[in-house]
């Protein structure tokens, strides 16, 4: 009887060092593979950054392109232009050096016109010749499309096809001429991601895309090309 005793303690004193030793190198696991998660996401972004993106429309713009790149350029700021064919053709220098800054071009139609309320054959017309005059003025292929009006053109398949973006953030710069009211329908809708919408065809759209920058700069945001919201 004492022996079986002896016999079952013994057991129960190696179970314990089994279990003691299991949690043990258990945790130490755990504690690795924690210390490797951190790790890792720290390589691929940093907590601090928050990635917001501007876009401009209806451009290039005769008067108000050039100052506003020369704006970003100044804050080392890369934004997205979604570009008319008709401007391209008539200011095809600016279109150029917005590309030559190292900006994003998208499509944005030809003639501005309401898509869906032309036949599809017409509407695809207005955004495959856009898409070649953009490829002949600054060697890149739009990938990106802004239907005017934010109304996508129904049963048309692109080809390369194409990627329809809105956004998120409407500055309504085109309405106003103020520059405070055009920031304040900006700046508190701001976050992570947001994609704004802005025009570089006034004054105070412009004054105001760059004090929006200045603004969230501080706020921890970087501003990047619609690519790096859309396919990172
Ligand atoms: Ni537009």
């Amino acid at each position: 009887m004492k022996f079986r005793q002896r016999t079952g303690s013994r057991i129960l004193l190696l179970a314990d060092i089994l279990l003691l030793m299991l949690l043990f190198f258990g945790h130490r696991q755990q504690e690795d593979t924690a210390r490797q998660t951190v790790a890792e996401i720290d390589a691929k972004t940093p907590p601090e950054v928050k990635k917001i993106a501007l876009t401009f429309d209806d451009g290039p713009n005769m008067k108000y392109t050039v100052p506003l790149l020369e704006g970003l350029r100044k804050r080392e700021v890369k934004a997205t232009f979604f570009l008319l064919g008709q401007e391209v053709t008539e200011h095809p220098e600016i279109a150029k050096k917005i590309a030559q800054d190292g900006h994003m071009i998208g499509n944005h139609s030809y003639y501005h016109e309401d898509l869906r309320k032309m036949a599809s054959d017409e509407a695809l017309m207005q955004v495959s010749r856009t898409n070649e005059v953009i490829y002949e003025v600054t060697g890149q292929y739009p990938q990106l499309l802004r239907p005017p009006f934010g109304k996508s053109p129904q049963d048309i398949v692109f080809e390369p096809p194409m990627v329809e973006v809105l956004w998120t953030i409407d500055s309504r710069d085109w309405e106003l001429s103020d520059v405070g009211t055009i920031m304040q329908n900006v700046l508190p809708e701001a976050k992570e991601n947001a994609i704004i919408l802005m025009h570089d065809a006034s004054a105070s759209s412009v004054q105001a895309a760059l004090a929006i920058v200045d603004e969230l700069k501080e706020k921890g945001y970087s501003f990047v090309t619609l690519d790096e919201i859309l396919f990172d």
